[in-house]
């Protein structure tokens, strides 16, 4: 990992190696805590979060999911980002908010346990691979059905709930795949491991709706604005297995893999093997709102305004 210097940790700047917790803190026993995964790119505007305000309103959102109020507001926790990157002298990273249940109480009853906040960030290259946005991703449906609402949240980016993402993830790439794709608990098509999905036929681009179980991604929201402005119609609805075989292209969306096409499902070729039309055409104009290219996604970038320091 690339470690930066400070992590900001419920109010305070602290250095990397102090940013430390008690062994028993609630979230690291149970699971309650809740993230957000967020990035900040280099653009002619300066270091920009893309999306900053959308990702800090689901963390929100994921962590009243599991009855805990933020302790700071989203503008404190905005402005705390900007000064963390500009104190890690960071011009792009990944950026990692973090609310849990910290040290003080044990038991499953959490809600005496006190509710801490971090935010750390890191210099983070494509999740996938940078050659992978290029030519594409080898993926398997997975064994392990992606978890459902009706004993979790997959609406809440929350912590505990990553265990489904990881068996899958593990799989996978056991078996020499590099991203494992979940079905619902009803068999239909759901996500990767940590990226929505969307499946091309027929020049119509499809998405599971909100509810398969999906995580309403951030990244998922974007490219179906930009691909509508391109004037592709995009349909959320279920997708059964086997569209994944008849599919002329796939690919996966999330804020760590970005856009990554799919060139290889349960080792059968997508289209011809190599990324489609469709999927070259949204990703070149994500990556260009991503970048702050143009004039269009601009209203989606939080320019960083503390001057970044250079010594
Ligand atoms: C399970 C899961 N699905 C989808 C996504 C994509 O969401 P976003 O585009 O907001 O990063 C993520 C990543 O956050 C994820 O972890």
């Amino acid at each position: 990992m690339n470690q930066a210097d400070l992590i900001w940790m419920n109010g305070e700047f602290v250095a990397w190696e102090d940013a430390k917790v008690h062994v028993l803190t609630h979230g690291l026993h149970y699971g309650t805590g809740v993230f957000e995964g967020i990035r900040a790119y280099e653009t002619e505007l300066g270091t920009a979060i893309f999306r900053h305000a959308d990702h800090l309103d689901r963390l929100r959102r994921s962590a009243e999911l599991y009855y805990m109020p933020l302790p700071y507001s989203i503008e404190e926790l905005r402005l705390a980002t900007h000064e963390l990157i500009a104190r890690n002298n960071l011009t792009s990273c990944y950026i990692r908010p973090l609310v849990y249940r910290g040290y003080g109480q044990m038991g499953l009853y959490p809600l005496d346990a006190p509710i801490d906040v971090a935010i750390a960030m890191w210099q983070w290259g494509a999740y996938l691979g940078d050659e992978s946005k290029r030519t594409g991703v080898r993926a398997k449906v997975s064994s392990w059905r992606r978890i459902g609402s009706e004993s979790l949240i997959p609406h809440s980016k929350a912590s505990g709930q990553y265990l489904n993402s990881v068996l899958a993830k593990i799989e996978a790439t056991k078996g020499g795949y590099e991203e494992g794709i979940l079905l619902d608990g009803r068999g239909f098509v759901c996500e990767g491991t940590g990226e929505n999905i969307f499946v091309v036929r027929d020049g119509k681009i499809f998405t599971p709706p909100q509810g398969a179980s999906i995580l309403d991604g951030i990244t998922r929201k974007s490219a179906m604005q930009i691909a509508t402005d391109l004037g592709y119609e995009i349909v959320e609805r279920d997708i059964a297995r086997a569209e994944l075989y008849l599919a002329d292209e796939i690919y996966l969306t999330g804020t760590a893999a970005e856009l990554v096409p799919v060139r290889e499902i349960d080792d059968r070729q997508v289209g011809g093997g190599k990324p489609g039309p469709v999927t070259r055409a949204v990703q070149a104009a994500f990556e260009d709102a991503l970048h702050g290219r143009g004039e269009r996604y601009r209203a989606w970038l939080d320019v960083v305004a503390v001057p970044t320091r250079t010594a």
